[in-house]
């Protein structure tokens, strides 16, 4: 059966020569026994018309605002609502121009500035509009919301050029939906539910140009906010700086540079949270003083720069922990693994602890994979194997949603 069996998809078409591909798209989403909706927008109907797209879909499309014989009025709020994904194929410049900018003036944009469901945009155009710098910068923006956005093809365009631009084949925007909806966690386990989680390093600063840092990039915390919202939660992602974009609009991020920053973020979101994980590498110490000024090299002699304990995340949020919050540390070890990580446990009040040992070839920082072992309080261990960090982070919310639904069984 395919993952796509029994979900909403909206189908949104906008105004290019593409729209013939969308048929074809529409006929597999369908074939797959999706529930599709047809937004099209006023100059998709020149491409494409609403007749045969209503015969497919089994349902009238939507284009206006209201029907002008009957006055029946579309709400784009309710339809935002319905959708478990909202897919823009083709979309064109100017409408990845509209939707970068809550450019609000048809029912198709209407729509996207109202959906809950994550987004996937197939955007479709001549070579030389792909590349202009305004369509690039439209859709960086639309990923930083955290749009999905399916590549165009380099290849022939209607225009007889070649180049990028040419619409991903519905074949390959199918295969990215049912990805998505495949690597789901079952059931959407995590809806209704806030989870907390923080991510990557933590800069403390030396002086305006310097800081002590450490080598995490981010990637396990943003998966685990990934997958977290896939599952229906609203995450906070607590961001040290790294170069990651979350890509889920349930997930916000908050972003911090220090460990102080951090724990302030972490005490604001922690009292409405249920599940927090800790999984950034928080610098244990800071310098004691910041240098207003850039330290120079000429100045004498080498400086001494003196430093202070951090404060532990985990650890406080930990002791403020209430009955129902379920709180999971991360421990990466290079030696006395799991001694360390069930000492770490014990002493910052976690529920779980999630360890990865930096001798696991393909584990730990900057890398796509991750090994992890993961500790409950109530002494149960589940070993896993090396994985994508996508992969690992299902496992631990797994891990997670396991543990609580026994608490409350
Ligand atoms: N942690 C935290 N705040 C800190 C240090 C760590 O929240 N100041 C969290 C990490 O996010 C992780 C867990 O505590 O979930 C363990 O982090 P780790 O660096 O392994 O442990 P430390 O307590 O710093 O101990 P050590 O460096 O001595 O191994």
């Amino acid at each position: 059966m395919s993952p796509l069996s029994g979900r909403h998809i909206i189908l949104g078409i906008t105004g290019g020569i593409a729209a013939y591909k969308s048929v074809s798209l529409l006929r597999l989403l369908v074939k797959a026994g999706a529930e599709v909706q047809v937004v099209i927008t006023p100059s998709g109907k020149e491409f494409i018309t609403p007749v045969t797209l209503s015969a497919l879909s089994h349902r009238p499309v939507v284009s206006e605002f209201f029907t002008a014989n009957t006055g029946e009025w579309h709400s784009h709020v309710d339809l935002g609502l319905w959708a478990d994904a909202m897919v823009v194929a083709p979309a064109t410049a100017c409408s990845i121009a509209k939707m970068a900018h809550g450019v609000a003036d048809n029912m198709l944009i209407t729509t996207y500035l109202s959906a809950k469901a994550p987004v996937f945009v197939a955007p479709a155009m001549d070579l030389d509009m792909m590349a202009h710098p305004s369509t690039q910068a439209n859709i960086a923006l639309l990923r930083s919301y955290g749009n999905h956005i399916i590549e165009p093809a380099s290849g022939e365009l209607a225009s007889g050029l070649v180049g990028k631009g040419r619409m991903a084949e519905p074949e390959e925007i199918m295969a990215a939906l049912e990805l998505f909806f495949a690597q789901e966690i079952k059931g959407h386990a995590l809806r209704g539910k806030r989870v907390l989680i923080t991510a990557g390093p933590t800069y403390e600063r030396i002086d305006p140009v310097r800081f002590i840092g450490n080598f995490s990039s981010g990637k396990m915390g943003y998966a685990l906010a990934e997958e977290a919202a896939k599952a229906g939660a609203q995450v906070t992602l607590v961001s040290g700086p790294v170069s990651l974009r979350a890509n889920h609009p349930s997930i916000q991020v908050v972003a911090v540079e220090s460990a102080r920053q951090m724990l302030a973020a972490c005490q604001e979101a922690f009292p409405t949270t249920d599940i927090a994980i800790m999984c950034a590498a928080v610098a244990d110490y800071a310098p004691a003083e910041y240098a207003e000024r850039k330290i120079k090299r000429e100045a004498g002699e080498a400086p001494v720069i003196h430093l202070v304990k951090n404060p532990d995340i985990a650890a406080t949020l930990g002791a403020e922990k209430r009955p129902g919050q379920t709180l999971v540390g991360f421990a990466l070890e290079t030696d006395h693994e799991e001694t360390n990580a069930l000492d770490k446990m014990r002493r910052k009040h976690l529920d779980m602890i999630v360890m990865n040992s930096l001798q696991t070839p393909g584990a730990g920082f900057a890398t796509d994979t991750n090994q992890v072992t993961i500790y409950s309080a109530d002494g149960s261990t589940r070993q896993g194997e090396l994985k994508s960090k996508t992969e690992v982070a299902r496992d631990i919310l797994q891990a997670i949603i396991r543990e609580r639904e026994e608490a409350e069984a």
